[in-house]
């Protein structure tokens, strides 16, 4: 057996290296920083990646298996494209582009969300050891994800981070005032979900009624936001591209660094899922009748589901919601029918007569 560290204080896995430079974006103090070299320091990495490093390493000695891995080209590309959004801020129609943004940036704060997850006992669910492993650091690994996204105390994080990415690019359009509006067109509710209605919903979105749905809905929502962590390095690459021409958008590229800064945080967080959601696959679980089912069973069961849901309902639904925003910002516009046709142009599929996409894998 390898000399691991397999044991880690909430401290350790919460501090951040030492930096030469704070990252300041739109004048507000974000996370990470520079190192002495100028190179970006991820927060909140200084114990939690040889942490990772070391209970994925452990994972493979015992068990002898992978770790779960997705790849990347499982989703499509970003719709709108790079070269629809080119198109459409080339025609002077900036709103779809300032939408998505502060879309990303909303959902990237409703990313905390998994700091409320119950982390208490873990190992009750489990007929395998869990100590020494990511699943029993569980509480840490959310607060510091909770705290990557939505930013701590008076230091920003993703949400604010891509907001400032937008003010920089599109020099501080009028949104704020708007915001509520907007979110409620866009599908998003003001407001973070309530204890209470995350508790509600645990018991609706029940799969197998013989694991706890408390300890069931965490694997649902790790898996949930492992594949929106992962299909985000799609939008991660549309952002790039869109907010480094400096014919389009204003910051001489200052908002495309700072989305490859939000890009290079995100990585922590999907190899900590993974590391995860590989122990609870080669584990026995405990059942509430106190019987025994292959963790195998339950995460392949769960990871099928939640898959097919974000390929499937929410691709459709985000696909349509991109099409009315645009119908939205060309109301009024002269060349409305032109625009939309050039934007469809460049796409790799478009919607029908009737505004209808066709289902996912048929593009
Ligand atoms: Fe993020
Ligand atoms: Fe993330």
């Amino acid at each position: 057996m390898s000399d691991l560290q397999l044991n880690w204080t909430e401290h350790e896995l919460l501090a951040t290296a030492p930096v030469a430079e704070p990252l300041i974006a739109g004048g507000r103090l974000c996370h990470g920083g520079f190192d002495a070299d100028g190179t970006y320091v991820t927060p909140r990495t200084l114990g939690r990646n040889p942490a990772v490093s070391a209970w994925q390493q452990n994972q493979r000695e015992i068990f002898g298996t992978e770790i779960v891995s997705v790849p990347l080209d499982t989703w499509p590309e970003t719709y709108p494209n790079v070269a629809q959004s080119k198109y459409l801020l080339t025609e002077g129609v900036c709103e779809p582009v300032i939408t998505n943004l502060t879309r990303i940036g909303t959902v990237e704060g409703f990313g905390a969300v998994i700091r409320y997850e119950d982390t208490r006992n873990l190992q009750r669910f489990f007929a395998d050891p869990i100590e020494g492993t990511a699943l029993g650091h569980l509480g840490p690994l959310f607060e510091a994800h909770a705290r990557d996204e939505a930013g701590h105390e008076e230091v920003a994080g993703h949400k604010d981070m891509w907001f400032a990415a937008r003010d920089i690019a599109f020099e501080s359009p009028a949104v704020e005032d708007q915001m509520a509006v907007m979110l409620q067109r866009i599908g998003i509710p003001a407001t973070a979900p309530t204890a209470k209605e995350i508790a509600a919903n645990k018991l609706a979105m029940r799969v197998h009624d013989d694991l706890d749905p408390t300890f069931e809905s965490m694997i649902r929502r790790m898996l949930s936001i492992l594949f929106i962590e992962i299909s985000a390095f799609h939008t991660f690459a549309w952002a790039e591209a869109v907010l480094s021409d400096e014919n389009l958008v204003a910051g001489s590229g200052e908002a495309a660094r700072l989305v490859s800064y939000i890009r290079a945080d995100e990585t922590p967080h999907v190899e900590y899922l993974k590391t995860v959601l590989t122990e609870i696959r080669d584990r026995t679980l405990i059942t509430e009748s106190g019987g025994r089912r292959p963790g195998k069973e339950v995460v392949e069961t769960l990871w099928k589901n939640s898959l097919s849901e974000s390929l499937g309902a929410r691709r459709t639904a985000y696909l349509k919601t991109a099409v009315d925003e645009l119908q939205i910002s060309l109301m009024g516009n002269p060349r409305r029918d032109s625009i939309l046709e050039g934007f469809h142009e460049l796409g790799t599929f478009r919607p029908d007569a009737s505004g209808e996409f066709a289902p996912i894998g048929t593009y």
